[in-house]
């Protein structure tokens, strides 16, 4: 069935439940524990409702916006996300481009599949780094050399990872970092040709930002993720290393994973430009609140002195609006656009791109608003009872 065809995140997420081997289908849709955060985040959306206006001129609706110095022409864009090449041959270089041609900002994950310098090389247009601090400190320090001499416009710290979530799917589903031919995954791969082939192509797996540092995957190859993660993340991390980081960098600086107010309030002390309100997509603790739900409680605990980002559960355009008119500056996606790329490559993302402005434009006629500047607190009201 063409992309074509689908019509929601739903149907995209329906499309790369077919196209892909179930351990990195699972790998992309499941979250942490009982996957309560995961439903929470898009679910808590339904606790708002949006207060129309009637007869303003919406001949012309401009959703264009600034966010982390970037000139958007919507505000949503796309979160950092690891192992593209899991998903499609073409990995996150094809990404890079649909988010280029849609006019929104891509981010580079640290666990990415494709170089610092190959993604900025692949399409011109705004691109942060995502930077998980390792053990191995100089990593880092190579990280903002490279994106400043690569011309990354921002970088994001996230925080919310110091271990890792509990994916129990990707045990059940044995999940490895990369691939494993196991017998179970032997007969799921099998049953994916058209994944199957490209991945034995080109089977070149490897974190490419990392790799040629030690220790980048363990000596015997292949490891769980969390054993991964477990291994090289550092938890010693402080506000003084996120200062530090800001520094280093220079330019705008997010942090990613913040759901608490006086952790908003740090946020400002160390100079960041945002916070990227978010639970890791329900993929780490689970019992965190939905991002959207933070964004009224920060908002009156910093004013407007950050920008923020709510990064989770966003689905549909009217997602977008509700964040924005509880005081959200813009909106970030990881699993729609994985979705996406699994079902049909850059076509597959740039569709999903398309989707989201069709839906933000189209709601923001009826919500009778000309401009994301006009979706204010009159827009939005919590829905009574809830
Ligand atoms: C992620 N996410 C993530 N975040 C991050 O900071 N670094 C990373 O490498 C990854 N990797 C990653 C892989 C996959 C498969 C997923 C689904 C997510 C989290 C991501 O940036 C974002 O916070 C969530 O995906 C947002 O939630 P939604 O939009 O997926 O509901
Ligand atoms: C994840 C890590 C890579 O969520 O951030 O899978």
């Amino acid at each position: 069935m063409s992309i074509s065809k689908c019509f929601t995140t739903a149907d995209f997420r329906a499309r790369a439940k077919s196209a892909l081997p179930a351990p990195l289908f699972h790998y992309i849709d499941g979250g942490a524990d009982d996957e309560w955060t995961l439903t929470r985040n898009t679910v808590a959306f339904s606790g708002y409702q949006l207060i129309p206006r009637a007869l303003n001129d919406i001949s012309k609706i401009d959703l264009s916006t600034k966010v982390l110095g970037a000139e958007m022409s919507m505000p949503v864009f796309l979160s950092p996300t690891g192992m593209s090449r899991l998903f499609h041959h073409d990995k996150e270089p094809a990404v890079a481009r649909a988010a280029s041609k849609a006019g929104v900002m891509y981010s580079l994950s640290t666990i990415a599949t494709t170089t610092i310098e190959d993604v900025a090389a692949a399409a011109p247009g705004s691109k942060m780094y995502q930077v998980y601090i390792f053990k191995d400190r100089e990593l880092t320090k190579e990280f903002v050399a490279r994106c400043k001499a690569a011309g990354y416009t921002a970088m994001c710290l996230t925080v919310d990872t110091p271990i890792a979530g509990n994916r129990e799917r990707d045990l059940r589903f044995g999940m490895t970092m990369p691939p494993q031919w196991s017998l179970e995954s032997l007969a799921s791969f099998a049953a994916h040709p058209g994944w199957a082939w490209h991945y034995l192509r080109d089977s070149n797996f490897e974190i490419a930002n990392v790799a040629h540092r030690q220790g980048a995957l363990s000596e015997e190859g292949a490891m769980g993720l969390m054993a991964y993660v477990n291994s090289q993340f550092d938890r010693s991390l402080t506000w003084d290393d996120a200062e530090w980081l800001a520094r280093e960098w220079g330019g705008p600086f997010a942090i990613k994973g913040l759901m608490d107010v006086d952790d908003a309030k740090r946020a400002v002390s160390i100079g960041a430009s945002a916070i990227m309100i978010s639970n890791h997509g329900g993929r780490q603790l689970d019992g965190a609140p939905a991002p959207v739900d933070r964004v009224a409680p920060m908002r009156d605990a910093i004013g407007d002195a950050l920008e923020l980002i709510v990064d989770g559960g966003v689905r549909r355009g009217g997602h977008v609006l509700k964040a924005l008119a509880l005081g959200a500056t813009a909106c970030s996606v990881g699993r729609p656009y994985l979705y996406g790329l699994a079902a049909g490559g850059e076509a597959g993302v740039a569709r999903v791109l398309q989707l989201f402005r069709e839906q933000i434009e189209r709601d923001m006629a009826l919500v009778g608003r000309a401009s994301i500047k006009d979706l204010d607190a009159a827009a939005i009201e919590r829905v009574p009872g809830m």
